[in-house]
């Protein structure tokens, strides 16, 4: 889909990231729910960020930390192949990457068996899948 591609993050995209994270369903399957809040500060920090565009907007973001990946879509953007795209692009150039997800998180799941990668193991609430 020509109409996706993504860019570094840059600071001026910190309200936008910050709009984002409190969206109702992007809170809902953050792990930051899940652990501690100084872990997730320092996550955040380190993690590499790329914003996704989509005709010519921003509409989601991707986190890397380490090869660990995560995504999130702005709700109004849903359903229409952004994150699958998005996902294509920045995994095409990497190796190693791996996305721990919620088990009733089904359409992220979906999403990023969908892209290529596969299932590794479980772990408490999670799903680990790992980049083929
Ligand atoms: C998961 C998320 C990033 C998907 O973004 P998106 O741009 O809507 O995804 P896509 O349009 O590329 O769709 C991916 C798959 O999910 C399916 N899907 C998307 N929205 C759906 C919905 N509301 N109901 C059912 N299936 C849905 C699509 O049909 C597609 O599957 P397919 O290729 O087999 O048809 C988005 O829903 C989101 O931000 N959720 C909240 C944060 C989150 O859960 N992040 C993942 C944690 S790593």
């Amino acid at each position: 889909m020509q109409e996706v591609e993504t860019r570094k993050f840059r600071i001026w995209d910190i309200p936008f990231v910050y709009n984002l994270s409190n969206q109702r369903t992007v809170k809902t399957w953050s792990r930051s729910r899940q652990i501690s809040n100084i872990l997730q500060h320092i996550e955040d920090i380190v993690s590499k960020k790329f914003i996704i565009m989509y005709k010519g907007r921003k509409a989601g973001m991707i986190r890397l930390y380490q090869r660990e990946i995560s995504i999130a879509v702005s709700e109004d953007l849903r359903n229409k192949g952004i994150a699958t795209e998005a996902l294509k692009q920045l995994c095409s150039t990497r190796q190693g990457l791996w996305a721990s997800i919620n088990k009733d998180n089904r359409i992220s799941q979906r999403l990023f068996m969908g892209v290529g990668f596969l299932y590794d193991y479980e772990i408490a609430q999670e799903v680990i899948y790992k980049w083929k």
